[in-house]
């Protein structure tokens, strides 16, 4: 298997732990940081809704909570046929902490494509801005 496929699968494990009441919509995430370690996040949702963490934002935060911090690869994973692209949200965050990293899109009919997140995301603002003198 190659690590881009153990990655959709870890993320397809993931998205079984999702919290998704509201809109029955589940979505798993891996992470991959330049070491080979892999970390994962599902959605969880909130009855407020405003307090719903995406799968790509609670997988990044645990592995920046577990002392990762340089990432190569991201794959999320729903059950659509139109694959699903992280939300506005999340694409700040992977921006911030990812970097143009690769970003595989899967679903669970096995089909997936990845693309880079700056084709996505691409005029971001990020702290580049704020250091300018
Ligand atoms: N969601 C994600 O977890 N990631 C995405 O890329 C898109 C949306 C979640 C948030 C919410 O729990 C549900 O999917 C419906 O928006």
């Amino acid at each position: 298997m190659s690590s881009q496929e153990s990655l959709i699968e870890a993320a397809i494990r993931a998205r079984e732990h999702a919290r998704a009441p509201f809109s029955q919509f589940k979505v798993g995430a891996a992470i991959e940081d330049e070491t080979g370690r892999v970390f994962t996040g599902c959605n969880i949702e909130n009855a407020t809704y405003g307090l719903t963490l995406c799968a790509e934002r609670v997988a990044v935060f645990k592995a920046i909570s577990e002392g990762a911090s340089r990432f190569k690869h991201i794959a999320v994973v729903a059950d659509t046929e139109a694959l699903t692209p992280p939300c506005g949200a999340c694409r700040q965050i992977l921006w911030e902490f990812c970097g143009d990293a690769a970003l595989t899109l899967a679903n669970l009919a096995g089909r997936a494509e990845t693309i880079s997140l700056k084709e996505i995301f691409p005029r971001p603002f990020d702290a580049s801005f704020l250091f300018r003198d």
